[in-house]
């Protein structure tokens, strides 16, 4: 089996995950908020180094793969914090310990939402690497009232750091494919609370049409995630892979 660090296993689609890639004899060490291997903030750069200097110790300073599942959908700052700054830090922190590994692999979860209206200044920001100002200005769209912009602006930021990192020596260069996979709307504990509002479930499949199976199950997520950090991914990276019931194919029309 081989050894991979997966955030957000507690929960959703990163427990999934680690639900599959245990069963297939894999190590897992999850990295949480609670119920975890690895009790880490990831919202925070003092969590952030904690998960990594963690998870390094438990692997021994090699791993096959990291898989950061970790998010959250606030309509506050907080998405930047963890779904970009969160996900990246440990991306990066883990990565020379993938450079050791045989057959590294990475990924993430982008989304379909880093589609959709976002702010340009919170994506630069971050671009940037400047937490504290991408932060800033997300508090600024908040107190505009458009704090729904906060988690699609951490999502395509992600989405673009994803394509301009995977190329770079440090990843295709040591052999560590970079991918992410963009769900659409899925049955976890973080839109649980949507799902129950009849009136919500009609704006989501509005903004989200799914006409390929409605949404998805975790379990569907966590085997395209299984697929990108497989040993049988020798040549993807730096793809957002859509999986989402057709919902970026309506979205964005015919052209590619
Ligand atoms: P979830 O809420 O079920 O699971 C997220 C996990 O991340 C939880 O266990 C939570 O404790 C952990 N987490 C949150 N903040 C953390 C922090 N600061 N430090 C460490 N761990 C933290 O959510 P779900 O749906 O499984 O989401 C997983 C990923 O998928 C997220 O990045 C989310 O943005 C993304 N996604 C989810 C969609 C959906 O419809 N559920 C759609 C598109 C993307």
């Amino acid at each position: 089996g081989r050894t991979i660090a997966v955030s957000g296993s507690a929960s959703g689609i990163g427990r999934a995950l680690a639900g599959l890639l245990r069963e297939r004899g894999d190590e897992v060490i999850g990295i949480d908020l609670h119920e975890a291997e690895v009790v880490a903030d990831l919202g925070t750069p003092e969590g952030r180094a904690h998960a990594v200097r963690r998870v390094l110790e438990l692997c021994g300073g090699v791993l096959d793969a990291v898989v950061a599942c970790a998010g959250v959908s606030q309509f506050t700052s907080l998405p930047v914090r963890v779904n970009f700054f969160g996900v990246t830090a440990l991306l990066e922190g883990l990565r020379p310990a993938l450079a050791r590994a045989e057959r590294p692999r990475a990924a993430t979860v982008a989304s379909i939402s880093g589609t959709q209206p976002l702010d340009e200044a919170v994506v630069a920001a971050c671009l940037d690497g400047d937490e504290e100002a991408a932060v800033a200005a997300a508090e600024k769209v908040v107190a505009a009232g458009q704090g729904n912009k906060t988690y699609p602006s951490s999502k395509a930021a992600l989405a673009q750091w994803l394509r301009r990192v995977c190329i770079t020596p440090e990843w295709a260069g040591a052999g560590i494919p970079l991918n992410a996979i963009a769900p659409g709307v899925v049955r976890t504990p973080m839109i649980e609370p949507l799902l129950a509002d009849a009136a919500m479930v009609k704006i989501m499949n509005e903004a989200v049409p799914m006409p390929l199976g409605g949404h998805a199950d975790p379990e569907v997520i966590a085997e395209a995630l299984a697929w990108l950090i497989s040993p049988a991914n020798t040549h993807m990276t730096g793809q957002i892979i859509y999986v989402d019931g057709g919902a970026e194919a309506i979205l964005r029309g015919p052209e590619v």
